[in-house]
């Protein structure tokens, strides 16, 4: 059995479950935990980026022995992507999600096309999004969005909330705030478009270097292109135990990850590997970087 925290990149995907309640953003949980209660035979999946908001989830879950909970320190987007099959979900609620009040930070917000087009996906026929705002410029971004997919029959209305009140609903209900829920009933799939991937690979394989000199001060501090919108940074290197240490970052599509590549010396060859201490989603990037640093950091 799974524990309340889904570890994405070493469990197998996507997960079986079908009729899932899913929250995305869940912060301090306090509706997260209610949806449990209120739905003791369901699974119950949160995405949340803050790790400080995963921690304090994981604790009421287990002081109140929650078993249909299970959270995801995963951007939404990812999330749905690699863990949910399509049309397993009954419902997503998003309360209070971050409005990003300028006009060039609107690609970040969670309702922009291609997130919703991934929620559409995963929802089941007659599922829903349940959106909670107190901003109404993110409602009609979010009707704008919404409407170039012809997935859904939208309704909008005033929300009358109930307790228990998320930690931003009791702040602004204390403002005098109105609060705006977005309904989105999906009525059909929305047509096949192209949208951020991630290739993923069963095994990443180390890669021997025979009959060169390391270099790996070359790699420090430099980038490379592997693809369009796939991007690969090294950092510094540090001499350990096992062998050298780079540090890595690599962007797919907006997907990042950190990690370290380890290159130890055997013999009179070196090996280069993802460290067996970085955990990594294994995608065929990440094999790339492996390879990069086989071809570059070695004269
Ligand atoms: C304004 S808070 C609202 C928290 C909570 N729903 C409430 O009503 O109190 C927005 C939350 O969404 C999370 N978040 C923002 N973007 C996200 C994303 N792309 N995927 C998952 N969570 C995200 C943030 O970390 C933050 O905890």
């Amino acid at each position: 059995m799974l524990s309340c925290y889904i570890n994405y990149k070493s469990i197998e995907k996507p997960l079986p479950w079908k009729d899932l309640l899913v929250e995305i953003g869940f912060g301090r949980g306090d509706f997260t935990v209610k949806l449990a209660k209120d739905n003791p035979d369901r699974k119950i999946i949160g995405f949340e980026l803050s790790a400080v908001s995963v921690e304090k989830l994981m604790k009421r879950v287990k002081k109140e022995n929650l078993r249909n909970v299970h959270c995801v320190r995963l951007d939404a987007y990812w999330g749905f992507y690699l863990l949910l099959k399509d049309s397993s979900v009954e419902r997503i609620y998003m309360n209070y999600p971050d409005p990003w009040f300028k006009k060039r930070h609107h690609k970040r917000r969670l309702t922009k096309e291609d997130n919703l087009y991934i929620f559409a996906r995963k929802l089941k026929k007659g599922g829903e999004i349940r959106i909670r705002t107190d901003h109404r410029p993110f409602v009609e971004f979010t009707l704008e969005e919404a409407g170039k997919l012809s997935a859904f029959e939208i309704s909008v209305r005033r929300l009358e909330v109930e307790e228990p009140l998320t930690k931003y609903e009791r702040k602004w209900l204390l403002e005098g705030k109105e609060l705006t829920e977005i309904i989105m009933k999906k009525v059909k799939d929305p047509p096949e478009r192209s949208i951020p991937r991630l290739k993923e690979v069963k095994e990443l394989f180390p890669v021997k270097v025979e009959g060169k000199e390391l270099n790996l001060r070359a790699l420090e501090n430099s980038q490379f292109q592997l693809g369009e919108k796939v991007y690969l940074k090294f950092f510094k290197f540090y001499e350990g135990e096992e062998g050298y240490l780079l540090e890595t970052l690599l962007s797919e599509e907006g997907f990042l990850q950190k990690f370290f590549i380890l290159v130890k010396r055997k013999g009179n060859s070196y090996v280069v590997d993802v460290s067996p201490f970085s955990e990594v989603l294994r995608t065929e990037n990440v094999q790339r970087a492996v390879q990069v640093v086989a071809e570059e950091g070695f004269v």
